[in-house]
């Protein structure tokens, strides 16, 4: 067993636990998530890919309730996502979110970027989340900078803190929205590494990426998604090898190109 893979524990492994019913969202006019069911089983990847502007950041941040809904429903394990309050702050700690910009707090170090969640909203001991924080560290590569402050890394040692600090809260699920794309070439894989892993260790995980070889390697199922609507959804082989809708068939074109 590698460093970021969980003993097995979960025997719930394939029941849903992330369920999106008849979900619409508008942005003043601008209806941005049109009817979206989708349900992510436990230990299942999902990723998630589209055009610009199709609704795929609107999707992640309606899962951790960054944004409402309009109509319809999200469940968690069984549960409603909380409106307000605590259960709100529970909420996001038990949905970890990784975003394109690391978004670290930058007057604070590597070590205290992941502890300040487990401390201030699990009320976990300093003691404990230290040494947590250190063996997550250890995991993504990246324990002997714990000392250091975030400008110090490099953006995919950032990224991987990030994933760390999500860690941290033991979510339930892990959303990444674009986790690699404002990375230098090289750090990408690095970064990746780390989602592959976690991955194959059973975590569950709703990936917007266009890196299609993180599809292939690490997706249960691949959902597209065009103007607010998932178009069609798959498995990665099927997906990429026999597109049905003309809207992926013409987004695989464009970016199987490069
Ligand atoms: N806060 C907002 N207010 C108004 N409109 C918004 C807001 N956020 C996003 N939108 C619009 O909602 C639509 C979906 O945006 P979203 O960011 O979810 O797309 P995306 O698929 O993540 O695109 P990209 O691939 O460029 O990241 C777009 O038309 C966008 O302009
Ligand atoms: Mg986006």
């Amino acid at each position: 067993m590698t460093a970021l893979e969980k003993e097995p524990t979960t025997p719930a492994q394939g029941e849903p636990l992330v369920v999106l019913s008849d979900v619409q969202k508008w942005y003043g006019d601008l209806h941005v998530l049109k009817d979206i069911n989708l349900t992510v089983h436990r230990g299942e990847v999902v990723v998630v890919i589209g055009p610009s502007g199709s609704g795929k950041s609107t999707l992640c941040r309606t899962i951790n309730r960054l944004e409402t809904i309009g109509e319809g429903s999200i469940q968690l394990d069984g549960k409603p996502l909380p409106e307000e309050g605590k259960a709100l702050a529970n909420l996001r700690a038990e949905v970890g979110m990784v975003f394109q910009s690391f978004n670290l707090f930058a007057h604070k170090t590597i070590l205290e970027n992941v502890t300040l969640g487990p401390i201030k909203v699990r009320g976990v001991k300093k003691a404990d989340a230290d040494a947590k924080a250190q063996e997550l560290l250890d995991r993504v590569g990246v324990g002997h900078q714990a000392a250091k402050y975030p400008a110090q890394l490099s953006g995919g040692q950032q990224q991987r803190v990030a994933i760390a600090r999500a860690l941290a809260m033991e979510p339930k699920v892990m959303l990444f929205d674009e986790p690699t794309s404002a990375l230098d070439p090289e750090m990408i894989s690095e970064v990746l590494d780390v989602m592959v892993t976690l991955a194959k260790g059973g975590m569950t995980m709703v990936v917007v990426t266009h890196e299609m070889g993180f599809a292939r390697t690490a997706a249960d199922r691949v959902v597209f998604m065009a103007d607010g609507q998932i178009v069609e959804e798959n498995t990665p082989e099927e997906f990429f090898t026999n597109p049905q809708s003309p809207r992926a068939q013409d987004f695989l074109g464009k970016i199987l190109k490069h």
